[in-house]
């Protein structure tokens, strides 16, 4: 719930020199407010856009609520599903997460599920079962095509929004870690295409190291996407 009008369009003039021989997939969530006006910056560019969230039924009394029909209408190929916000401030659950995944899929938008451990839940040694119970419950007995089509965003919780990241190494094992759950999910083959980004406190200076570690395939970027001498940066560093 962040940036408006002005910042959308300073942020795309920033990118546009990064753009143009960066290698990496970039993708803007906006609030749904600015989706018009960043749909008409992004027209031509290769920067696509996704939402921050969406309802899980296609239409009906749901006052308030965007369906998966909608965001498809507005041109949309992403959106975030369980942000750990939306988990512990909109209290939704692992079920609804999983309802929500299903519905993006059968409109063909790309989940990007977040998943993460609290702080308490790390110094107690559980964050391995946390990350895990929670990608089983959103992907379980979903096809190989539609697993294929989710990015897993991993976001420690007590990395967003603080200034801590989680060390390079840390980052890659729980990566790896997710890596191999998808195996055991689905296949070595759709474990090895689905993308894992790492989401938390990542900056135009912590991205090449985050980014240089061999599980971690991109980076799901808050903060720093407010800052137009940041963002760039990342995405820069992304190759
Ligand atoms: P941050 O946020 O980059 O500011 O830590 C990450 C997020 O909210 O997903």
């Amino acid at each position: 719930m962040n940036g408006g009008k002005e910042l959308a369009g300073q942020m795309m003039d920033a990118l546009q020199p990064v753009l143009v021989s960066a290698a990496a997939e970039v993708a803007i969530c906006p609030p749904f407010t600015l989706l018009q006006h960043l749909g008409e910056l992004t027209e031509g560019s290769p920067v696509s856009l996704g939402a921050q969230n969406v309802y899980h039924q296609n239409s009906g009394a749901f006052t308030g609520e965007v369906s998966p029909p909608m965001l498809l209408e507005w041109g949309l190929k992403w959106c975030i599903v369980g942000h750990s916000e939306r988990r512990s401030l909109c209290g939704e659950t692992d079920d609804l997460v999983r309802q929500k995944v299903v519905a993006l899929l059968q409109h063909g938008i790309q989940p990007i599920l977040c998943v993460g451990e609290a702080l308490e839940q790390r110094e107690a040694g559980k964050h391995e079962d946390v990350v895990t119970r929670q990608l089983r419950h959103a992907l379980t007995g979903l096809n190989a095509d539609d697993q294929r089509l989710c990015v897993i965003a991993y976001e420690p919780i007590w990395a967003i929004g603080t200034g801590k990241t989680a060390c390079p190494d840390q980052a890659n094992k729980m990566h790896g870690l997710i890596r191999r759950e998808l195996v055991e999910l689905s296949s070595e083959r759709i474990a090895s295409e689905v993308r894992i980004l790492y989401g938390g406190s990542v900056n135009a200076t912590n991205a090449k190291d985050l980014l240089g570690q061999p599980e971690i395939d991109g980076a799901l970027v808050g903060g720093a996407s407010l800052k137009i001498h940041e963002f760039p940066g990342i995405t820069a560093a992304a190759g």
